[in-house]
């Protein structure tokens, strides 16, 4: 299990430093930990019309299904510096597609984890339609 964190660490790291964050500046790295033990990264890329930027969590998300994965049993998050990043509140919606409130949120620093939450602590109400999921 340590193991593994470890790994979620050293990944979103390397994908953190490939951000392309040329207005913000800011580096954020995410890897999630899928329900079959795949990882997947993905780091925020800007964009010259600010609203078409996209979160490094969205694109995590983006590369787990496309790989074929649909459940996050953890996500990691990492930025430069000590400063931890918060998932945004359009990142937490789009992690509790795919997560349970007991899912894990790492927050770290490029050298270790800082913070452990449970998703449901970071987002204790989401929006749930149940009328859409009917067939
Ligand atoms: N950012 C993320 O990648 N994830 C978050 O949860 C918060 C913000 C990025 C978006 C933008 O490229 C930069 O950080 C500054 O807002």
């Amino acid at each position: 299990m340590q193991k593994k964190i470890q790994q979620l660490l050293a990944m979103a790291v390397a994908t953190k430093d490939k951000a392309y964050a040329p207005y913000s500046k800011y580096h954020v790295g995410a890897a999630i930990c899928a329900k079959s033990g795949k990882i997947y990264t993905a780091c925020n890329v800007e964009n010259m019309s600010f609203p078409c930027g996209t979160c490094a969590e969205a694109g995590a998300i983006a590369a787990m299904v496309a790989g074929g994965d649909n459940g996050i049993d953890a996500i990691l998050i990492v930025a430069d510096g000590a400063e931890l990043v918060y998932p945004c509140g359009a990142c937490l919606q789009r992690i509790a597609e795919f997560a349970t409130p007991q899912t894990t949120v790492y927050l770290a620093t490029e050298t270790e984890i800082c913070k452990t939450y449970q998703l449901k602590e970071l987002l204790p109400y989401n929006f749930v339609a149940k009328e859409l999921k009917d067939d």
